[in-house]
């Protein structure tokens, strides 16, 4: 039987004795997985999902599958690497999506910086930029579907965990403090707060104005039960998001204006936007992580050294 205790010691069996304990642990989300192909090469240890067991295998195309071990940044910082991750619109529950993270847990990952693709909501930002997370909103979780669902694992941590400070204020000032030293203007870099929702459609615009007004910034399909999860076992977290996309929240075009006008029935002007031009897709959010993945990389690295100096 497969267990978290099982897996850790199948892979510490063939790691070399300096990836033995890992103390940060990164989760590369949609196009950011070619962090591990800036790392020293010949030090690095990499398995394929589908050769770890309990580990699913991510289906999404830009989501290759494997968990890599390396040396990260300037001070060659012990690092483990997910490249790809499982998400919930898979199919996978969110017990297997967040395997892996208990299995980081076991190899000694005390910071863990998870990093996605996400649309945003707010007006201020621009495609491209960088959203450091302060808070969440689990719509799933709200409604049932919580990682925790099911027998606590004590060894892990508590029955009831708190959340409230998931997104540690000393890691997110690490971020801003390395965006500045890298050069990044402010406003490349934001904060704020991330609505995870299940997917795999992208939101309506009725869906996007509820999250708008529910205190959301960004909206993605993932991350959260991984940050559920490490908090759960005293993992301090990170969470960075990059911005692929404008959710669109305005109103679509009124056809019973439209109709009204024709018939001259109406003198207002129909001022709505074309809906052609501005629904989301996959392809746009694989465009902007691919412009953008270097200097994600690089402030990542400059985040790592940041952290293994403190
Ligand atoms: Cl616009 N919505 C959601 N739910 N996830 C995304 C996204 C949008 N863009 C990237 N990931």
């Amino acid at each position: 039987e497969t267990t978290i205790q099982s897996t850790a010691a199948f892979l510490k069996d063939k790691l070399p004795e300096h990836f033995q304990s890992v103390k940060l642990g990164i989760i590369c989300g949609s196009g950011l997985g070619g962090l591990v192909d800036t790392i020293d090469q010949s030090s690095k240890v990499a398995f394929a999902y589908k050769d770890i067991p309990g580990f699913a295998v991510s289906t999404v195309a830009g989501h290759a599958g494997k968990l890599v071990f390396g040396f990260l940044g300037e001070s060659n910082v012990p690092t483990v690497f997910m490249v790809g991750r499982f998400h919930f619109y898979e199919g996978h529950t969110l017990q297997h999506c967040t395997f892996p993270v208990r299995v980081m847990k076991l190899l000694g990952v005390e910071s863990l910086i998870v990093t996605n693709a996400c649309g945003s909501l707010n007006p201020e930002h621009k495609v491209g930029d960088i959203a450091v997370l302060n808070d969440h909103l689990s719509l799933p979780g709200m409604s049932g579907f919580s990682p925790l669902i099911g027998p606590n694992l004590d060894s892990f941590g508590p029955r009831f965990p708190a959340v409230s400070d998931a997104y540690t204020y000393n890691l997110r000032k690490i971020a801003f403090e390395a965006a500045l030293e890298i050069g990044w203007s402010e406003n490349d870099i934001r904060e704020g707060v991330y609505a995870f929702v299940a997917g795999p459609s992208y939101e309506t615009r009725a869906e996007a104005r509820h999250l708008a007004s529910m205190g959301a910034d960004v909206v993605g399909m993932s991350t959260v039960p991984e940050v559920i999860v490490a908090r759960h076992s005293g993992i301090k977290v990170l969470g960075l998001s990059l911005i692929t996309n404008a959710v669109v929240v305005a109103r679509g075009k009124d056809a019973k204006k439209e109709i009204l006008l024709k018939l001259g029935k109406s003198k207002d002007i129909d001022t709505e936007i074309d809906t052609e031009k501005v629904i989301a897709n996959h392809e746009e959010v694989l465009e902007t992580s691919a412009k953008r993945a270097a200097q994600m990389q690089q402030l990542v690295k400059k985040i790592a050294d940041l952290i293994s100096s403190q």
